[in-house]
């Protein structure tokens, strides 16, 4: 998208186990976005270990940032403002993009926000297509799964969130039931649209007027349904037990999701997070929303997994709302999206 606005503001995303930083101007107009995983450390591990992640994120955010402004052809001096992941996400980690923001913006005297990991998120869409309100966001990664509400920019209230395991989460526990690589989430997915859902898994419905998700039950029924197969010595075809699982977890998130945006009259639907990355996931929303009438973004899939170019995006919705930050600035693994 392009814009008359002419903020420029540099984005830096350490909050797990991806390194990104990224120039965006306008909030909508991606100049860079570089984004340096970090999976092949973790892989071996089964899961992201911490101490490597933060060790990974000293090494590489240096370098991380200049080839961000060198691809946006930008010097620190054309920078407006420097927009940082506060939290949530590791805490090691956190620490890292914060203190390289904080570092820049104090030698340089630029002006400092602290951005909510899931709002980065949401505003991923906003680089697509201009956010409009009130909307439901459908945020969906590996440490949340929420249904948030936004009657405009940068108010978030969060109407259902998980009770326990995220959808990102039990995606890449059950993965590793079945022997499948970290992260076992776009494994899955593929897998999925090779096989059948002919296994029977519960669906948590929870309450009838909850917005709230549980996936640890579905998570242990796939388990248990592949031990007791075990035990009779059968042998279940991993396609169908992925398009099995996958058909409970969609069912469920799409239709809490259009529920909710009858029950708070909202036409305009935003996918958000790396599970929006799913191929079953984003192929169910459009035809219900379709079938409903309703408006639907769903960020490219390099804009779904964590980068820098969504913090960048909702960095520079805060900028100009004012909400800066100051030097006390710190990492915060545990912040809420609508203290934001
Ligand atoms: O948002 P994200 O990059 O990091 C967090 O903030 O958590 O999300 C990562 C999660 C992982 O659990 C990964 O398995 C999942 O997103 N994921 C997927 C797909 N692509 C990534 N899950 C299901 N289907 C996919 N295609
Ligand atoms: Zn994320």
């Amino acid at each position: 998208m392009s814009t008359s606005d002419e903020t420029i503001i540099l984005g830096i995303e350490t909050s797990c186990d991806e390194t990104s930083a990224s120039v965006v101007k306008g909030g909508v107009d991606i100049l860079s976005n570089v984004v340096s995983s970090q999976i092949e450390s973790h892989k071996r591990f089964g899961g992201v270990v911490p101490e490597i992640a933060s060790r990974h994120h000293v090494e590489q955010v240096t370098y991380i940032i200049e080839q961000a402004l060198a691809e946006a052809k930008v010097t620190i001096d054309d920078l407006d403002a420097i927009a940082v992941t506060e939290g949530p996400g590791l805490v090691g980690a956190l620490l890292v993009g914060v203190n390289a923001a904080k570092g820049l913006a104090f030698a340089k005297n630029l002006p400092l926000i602290g951005v909510h990991h899931i709002a980065g998120h949401i505003y991923a869409n906003h680089l697509i297509e201009e956010l409009t309100f009130p909307l439901l966001s459908l945020v969906v990664s590996g440490g949340h799964t929420e249904l948030v509400y936004m009657k405009e920019h940068g108010c978030y209230e969060v109407i259902g969130e998980t009770r326990d395991d995220a959808v990102g989460e039990a995606y890449d526990k059950v993965a590793r039931t079945l022997g499948l690589p970290y992260p076992g989430g776009p494994h899955m997915d593929r897998l999925a649209h090779e096989g059948q859902a002919t296994i029977d898994l519960p669906r948590a419905w929870l309450e009838s007027d909850s917005y709230d998700f549980s996936f640890s039950g579905l998570k242990s029924a796939v388990i248990n349904t592949m031990h007791n197969a075990k035990q009779r010595g059968e042998e279940l075809a991993v396609e169908n037990v992925a398009a099995s699982f996958q058909e409970s977890v969609i069912d469920v998130l799409v239709t809490k999701t259009l529920r909710a945006a009858k029950e708070r009259n909202v036409d305009r639907l935003v996918l958000a997070g790396g599970v929006a990355a799913n191929k079953g996931l984003r192929e169910r929303l459009k035809q219900v929303c379709k079938e409903n009438e309703l408006t639907l973004t769903i960020p490219p899939l390099s804009l779904c997994t964590d980068n820098a170019a969504m913090i960048a995006a909702a960095g520079t919705m805060m900028f100009n709302k004012g909400k800066l930050a100051d030097d006390r600035l710190n990492g915060q693994p545990g912040l809420e999206l609508e203290r934001q």
